[in-house]
């Protein structure tokens, strides 16, 4: 393919990326964004595969074929809550490959470059590995973290943050020694002389080592409450290694992707922090400051006795309220309820009953977690509210349906500042005149923090999976429905 053809097509996909982001952000509009994601990318990797800089298609096939055929199993078969955890360990590959490109890049024999262009392909190469490997590490902890085999509690050495200052500060020594070593083709004795520190490649490789535990110790920080803001901060961080690694390759779709990712995902996590109420700079560094990442004290406080209730009385109540605003939580995502939970908003609906959906930023596991189940429910979607569009409104609701949510409608976020979770705005159902927790214990949620919701007076809990109790809600509304036709 000419370069000229090649520039146009890249062209077209960094156009295609663009309105995919724009879609994205609308749930109306998001299958169409996914779409254009889908076209550019498909063009961008024809073009590069047919560019003149490609010539090793046994290779190009060699590797892309397996790993086409795994990512499609896996991608059909992940389930929806545990795709948090798939995107993490995507995360952590986009990470490794900037590594691996920073490498083969110094090692490459012949580079042809000279002077200011060598020192700043050395620079892009340096801070390519650099974030590639912080990338790769905390990826493989969110992950972790994500699938419980790491503890959701955060990890606070002390000095953590004068330990995070060192790694930087050493990383940027061995920077100055890597920019000052020459490089690596340059060698005479190239490949007996690979670990001296001449030929730049120790400090290359201790600074990997380095970012690799740099990776870790960020993430291992960051309190369960936290991870949504660490977890859309790797999905930046994995954009900005995309882009070094154009950098490196000298390709300028990927430069633009990269760009288009890490901006995004840095966008991403503001908000998330804002929504969260917890300080932007304090979250990247490592839970640095207060509030972000307390480690909960452990003490085991006394709320009193929690009120059980039943299917029938549920049903009774939603069949004497007007109006009715569910609260879904990763315990939905967990028990599969939505399509059930669909189904008794259409019959509530149909009695003319105003029902609404509470949707809290951090709900689920991942971002749009519920809106996703819900929009896959076919729940329409002026009636899913934010969290913001809906807290001032429980005062004048009859019943809150919490469908296996816990932390996203705890009060001790608000009222009890020594709690980990304390500052993080929350679903305010407590203000409802009747609240329903559907959840199979009095058990924690995600952040490992008790919550006084379920002692409440004006507090039931229905407990037992939730589809199994919501799909007995349905049964008895439909039941109720036949008799009265
Ligand atoms: P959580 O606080 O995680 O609580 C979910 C509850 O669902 C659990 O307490 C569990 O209680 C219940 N549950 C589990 N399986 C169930 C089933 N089959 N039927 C009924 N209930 C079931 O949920 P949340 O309120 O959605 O809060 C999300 C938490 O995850 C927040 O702390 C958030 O910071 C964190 N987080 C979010 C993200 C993103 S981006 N959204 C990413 C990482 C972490 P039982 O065991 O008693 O049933």
């Amino acid at each position: 393919m000419s370069n000229n053809l090649l520039t146009v097509a890249y062209i077209a996909a960094s156009a295609l990326f663009i309105l995919s982001l724009g879609g994205l952000s609308n749930q109306e509009t998001a299958r169409r964004g996914n779409l254009f994601g889908i076209a550019g990318m498909a063009i961008a990797f024809i073009a590069t595969a047919l560019s003149t800089q490609v010539t090793g298609y046994t290779t190009l096939v060699a590797a892309i074929v397996p790993g086409a055929i795994i990512g499609s199993i896996l991608a059909a078969r992940v389930a929806m809550t545990s795709m948090p955890e798939l995107v993490a360990m995507l995360h952590s590959f986009v990470g490794l490959a900037a590594v691996l490109v920073g490498f083969a890049n110094y090692l490459q024999p012949e580079s042809g470059l000279t002077g200011a262009e060598a020192t700043i392909h050395e620079l892009e190469i340096f801070i390519g590995i650099f974030i590639g490997a912080v990338t790769f590490t905390g990826s493989i902890i969110a992950f972790g973290k994500l699938r419980g085999l790491i503890g959701s509690k955060p990890l606070l050495l002390p000095a953590r943050h004068l330990l995070n200052i060192a790694m930087l500060g050493g990383s940027i020594f061995l920077g100055w020694q890597f920019m000052t070593a020459g490089d690596a083709s340059g060698q005479e004795a190239y490949p007996t002389n690979l670990l001296t520190v001449e030929n730049g490649l120790q400090p290359l490789l201790i600074m990997t080592g380095i970012a690799c535990v740099l990776g870790v110790h960020l993430v291992m920080a960051i309190g369960g409450a936290d991870m949504p803001v660490v977890i859309s901060m790797l999905n930046s961080y994995s954009g900005w290694a995309a882009a070094a690694a154009g950098f490196m390759l000298s390709n300028d779709v990927l430069i633009i992707t990269g760009a288009l990712v890490g901006s995004s995902g840095a966008i991403l996590s503001y908000i998330m922090c804002a929504a969260m109420n917890r300080s932007f700079i304090s979250v990247i560094l490592g839970g640095f400051g207060e509030g972000s990442g307390k480690a909960s004290s452990g003490e085991k406080k006394s709320y009193g006795e929690a009120t059980t209730t039943t299917v029938e009385e549920t049903v009774e109540l939603l069949n004497d309220a007007k109006s009715v605003v569910i609260v879904p939580g990763y315990g939905m995502a967990v028990a599969q309820a939505q399509h059930m939970v669909s189904d008794v908003t259409k019959i509530l609906r149909k009695r003319g009953k105003e029902v609404r959906f509470g949707i809290h930023p951090v709900a689920g596991r991942m971002p749009g977690h519920m809106n996703v189940l819900l929009a896959e429910a076919n729940v329409p979607y002026d009636i899913v509210l934010e969290m913001e569009e809906i807290n001032d409104d429980f005062s004048d609701t009859d019943v809150v349906l919490v469908v296996g949510a816990n932390d996203t409608v705890n009060p001790s976020a608000l009222d009890d500042p020594d709690s980990p979770i304390a500052g993080m705005p929350v679903m305010e159902v407590w203000n409802a005149q009747n609240v329903v927790v559907m959840k199979r214990s009095l058990g924690i949620g995600y952040a490992g923090v008790d919550n006084p919701l379920f002692y409440n007076d004006n507090t039931l809990m229905l407990l037992g999976d939730a589809k199994t109790n919501v799909s007995a809600i349905l049964g008895e509304l439909s039941a109720k429905e036949l008799v009265a036709a």
